[in-house]
């Protein structure tokens, strides 16, 4: 049988053999970069939730994959631990999250807990122990994102599961404890992953003041990052928009363009969780972006990573090219997902006339870079970017060569 990616490529040769028409189609009949998630049934546990998205059900997402997890108040994702990076993003409601580091020898290795509400992000490095439990009066619901696309949280490594398969004897040797003190209910065949416990009522402060054996060290680098104290990245339309002053013997000013980054208060504005404020996540990033009406994501590339988009709320275009012939656009809804992958072109866009659209971008990788298409075609001279684009000469004089990174309602629609 055709692998998916030849399979992919064959539909998009017939469609695109078929007509005009069918490419709106061909992007929603294939889905292979875009899921929609939002129809993905959950998993229900006694703690609350579970739905996940991976190269299972979204070929397409190689190197990102994301649980989307309900907590009730007292639910908990019990104590466990991944190869994969944890980059989690808390949509709604309070979760208590611990994480215990590994950085340490002996008894120094230190914990940190915090109570993470509605915009704040969690990272947690690889095969740390973790767990997150729901607080009153909500619980919360939680997007956790891994740079591995093959990931499933229900094959994390968890502490259930394991302890319910150990010998007890070694399971009591280990803990200090008599073997027939062991509960019946370890020795049982037990995998909990959502289970329900009390009601956490203390305090957090309680929390950290009343565990067993209390850390001796503080974390050197904090696991929370807060998203509202991420400066909202944006321009005023200025002086940048306008085109710059050439001719055909022109190269624009590379130094000068200022494309990267550059946002247009009217397009929205993008919130960076990126590993320079938020430097413990050293191998996956992200943002959370506000598309106004309109707002665009212009066309760019990244050379180093890849994204995984989610839709908050809103509706929001994308698209994505893989090669020639391979491509795709889809309209992604609240709680759908598209993905890119690293060096894959692509853009994204607030197709509404008065309603906002909300994305998280998760990244694989830590340190952000963007190449954006006017940058690419302002670096070389106008008769190049004509030959390129089979156009007059004087189209590619009009290229706006400095249009921002973020772009307000496009010109041809107001
Ligand atoms: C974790 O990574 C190691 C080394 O790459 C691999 O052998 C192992 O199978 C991985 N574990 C899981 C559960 O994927
Ligand atoms: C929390 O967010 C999830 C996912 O977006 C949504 O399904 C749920 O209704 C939200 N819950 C509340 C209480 O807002
Ligand atoms: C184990 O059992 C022995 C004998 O019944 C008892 O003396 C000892 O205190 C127990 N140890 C623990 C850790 O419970
Ligand atoms: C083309 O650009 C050069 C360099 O800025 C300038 O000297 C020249 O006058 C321009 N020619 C025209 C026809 O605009
Ligand atoms: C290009 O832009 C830089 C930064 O604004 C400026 O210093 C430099 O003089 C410009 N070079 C040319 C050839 O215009
Ligand atoms: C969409 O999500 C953002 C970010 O969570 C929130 O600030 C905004 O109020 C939401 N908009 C609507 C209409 O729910
Ligand atoms: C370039 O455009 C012209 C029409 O403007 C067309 O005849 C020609 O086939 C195009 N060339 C390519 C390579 O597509």
């Amino acid at each position: 049988m055709a692998s998916p990616q030849i399979r992919f490529i064959l539909i998009c040769a017939l469609v695109i053999a078929s007509s005009a028409a069918a490419q709106q189609e061909k992007s929603t009949a294939t889905r292979y970069f875009s899921q929609k998630f939002s129809a993905v049934a959950g998993e229900t546990y006694p703690g609350g939730t579970y739905k996940f998205s991976n190269v299972a059900n979204f070929p397409g997402s190689s190197a990102i994959s994301a649980s989307l997890i309900t907590l009730v108040p007292g639910g908990l994702r019990e104590l466990h631990w991944h190869n994969a990076s944890e980059w989690a993003y808390v949509l709604n409601g309070t979760c208590r999250a611990t994480v215990m580091e590994s950085t340490m020898p002996g008894a120094q290795r230190p914990t940190e807990t915090w109570d993470y509400g509605a915009g704040d992000i969690w990272y947690f490095r690889p095969n740390e122990a973790h767990m997150v439990q729901g607080l009153a009066p909500t619980g919360c619901t939680y997007l956790a994102g891994y740079n591995d696309g093959a990931f499933d949280d229900k094959k994390a490594l968890s502490m259930s599961a394991w302890a319910s398969t150990l010998p007890p004897e070694i399971l009591a040797e280990s803990l200090g404890v008599n073997t027939s003190d062991i509960n019946d209910g370890i020795s049982a065949n037990t995998f909990t992953f959502l289970p329900l416990g009390p009601v956490p009522d203390i305090s957090l402060d309680d929390f950290r003041n009343t565990i067993a054996r209390p850390p001796a060290l503080a974390v050197k680098q904090t696991h929370r990052f807060q998203v509202s104290e991420s400066i909202p990245l944006m321009v005023a339309p200025s002086a940048d928009r306008a085109l710059p002053a050439g001719n055909e013997s022109l190269t624009v000013n590379v130094t000068n363009s200022g494309l990267f980054w550059q946002i247009d208060a009217a397009g929205g504005w993008v919130r960076e969780a990126s590993t320079e404020l938020f430097p413990i996540a050293s191998d996956m990033s992200g943002a959370v972006i506000r598309f106004a009406p309109g707002g665009l994501r212009q066309i760019h590339w990244h050379p180093s990573l890849s994204e995984w988009q989610f839709v908050i709320n809103g509706t929001l275009r994308v698209g994505v090219f893989l090669e020639p012939g391979v491509f795709e656009e889809a309209v992604l809804g609240a709680g759908d997902v598209g993905y890119a992958p690293k060096g894959s072109g692509h853009w994204l866009q607030n197709p509404s006339e008065t309603e906002d659209a909300y994305c998280i971008l998760i990244f694989d990788d830590g340190p952000f870079t963007s190449i954006e298409l006017p940058w690419v075609l302002g670096n070389v001279p106008y008769q190049v970017s004509a030959t390129t684009l089979n156009s007059t000469l004087a189209f590619a004089q009009s290229i706006s060569y400095s249009q921002p990174s973020m772009a307000g309602q496009n010109i041809n629609s107001s």
